[in-house]
């Protein structure tokens, strides 16, 4: 409990968040009757209990037909909204949100209903808690190049309110080459990259994030130890991965938290952060994720501190806001 205290009073940053991933399934079934959609459940009890993974695709599946709630702007508003204020509860002092617009628009629902839904509950937590945000569009990797494109066109309106374009989805099979023009092209409009890579894919797919893609942090990158001339260059880069111990659990990306890489990491000199994922499908929030992982490997005060740190530093604050974090 003592290490509970600690963890619950640290301010953090959470660097990978899914918003989609954040629908609890009270919430899911609030929007499926608000907007007359069907859902293949019948309590809040048969939701969680679909919650058992084996790998990534098993997760994405159910994921994709969770979001198909989400209708209005309204919902939008409402699950952004719970997220942040859950976030408040853990600390947390800055998010850097993913959102999948093509999970949206492939449905017919519009950009615009997306993104103003999101960035109006992000407006009023920045007034409700003095919480700070940055907004990370994803590309589904399953998806085509020219699906992306579309997709970055889409979001032309919106660059005041967009900071950074990401990767997400299925990995193996969907490596970071495939998207290199798209990429180049958000890279010239002024986004911050990221992209998730070495979570279930090789460590080529980290390097190809790095030199084609040219990213500013890596998302997962477990698999990166495979390679220890790939940890010695992100070391010395001082790349910032953004790690989730709970969603490597669940998606059996380990077997036991007691087997995570995180320890390793830290102790290779990775800039490694800690963060939830897809908390309602993965069973935890932030600090159930300091948690979980702490008690597992045994970390230390100044560990937990140092990973703290590094979601600030790794953050895309400018660095004055940083230096008031540190
Ligand atoms: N990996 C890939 N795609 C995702 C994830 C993830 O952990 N969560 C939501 N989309
Ligand atoms: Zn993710």
């Amino acid at each position: 409990e003592e290490r509970a205290a600690f963890i619950a009073g640290l301010p953090k940053a959470e660097l990978h968040l899914h918003i989609e991933g954040s629908l609890e399934p009270e919430l899911m079934f609030e929007l499926a009757q608000r907007n007359r959609v069907a859902i293949p459940f019948g309590s809040v009890e048969e939701v969680r209990a679909a919650y058992a993974f084996s790998n990534l695709q098993d997760f994405l599946d159910i994921y994709y037909q969770g979001m198909g709630v989400l209708h209005r702007e309204q919902d939008f508003y409402d699950l952004t909204a719970a997220y942040c204020a859950r976030a408040h509860a853990d600390a947390v002092r800055h998010v850097e949100i993913f959102f999948d617009p093509q999970g949206h628009t492939a449905r017919g629902i519009a950009f615009e209903t997306v993104i103003t839904g999101i960035t109006r509950a992000l407006d009023d937590a920045a007034a409700s808690y003095g919480m700070t945000s940055k907004l990370i569009l994803c590309f589904l990797r399953h998806l085509s190049e020219a699906d992306a494109e579309a997709t970055l066109d889409a979001a032309l309106p919106w660059l005041d309110r967009i900071d950074g374009v990401g990767l997400d989805s299925s990995e193996v099979g969907h490596p970071p080459a495939k998207f290199e023009r798209v990429f180049a092209r958000a890279r010239t409009l002024g986004f911050k990259i990221v992209a998730h890579a070495g979570e279930e894919g090789p460590p080529e797919y980290v390097h190809q994030a790095l030199d084609l893609l040219k990213v500013d942090r890596i998302d997962h990158g477990n698999r990166s130890l495979e390679d220890p001339a790939l940890v010695a260059r992100l070391a010395a880069d001082g790349m910032t991965l953004t790690v989730c111990p709970l969603s490597n659990l669940k998606l059996c990306v380990v077997g036991d938290l007691a087997d995570h890489p995180l320890k390793t990491m830290l102790d290779a000199g990775l800039k490694a952060t800690v963060n939830s994922d897809d908390p309602s499908y993965f069973g935890g929030y932030v600090n159930a994720n300091y948690q979980a992982v702490a008690d597992a490997l045994d970390l230390s005060k100044a560990e937990l501190v140092t990973l703290a740190r590094n979601s600030f530093t790794g953050s895309f604050l400018d660095d004055a806001a940083k230096a008031r974090h540190l």
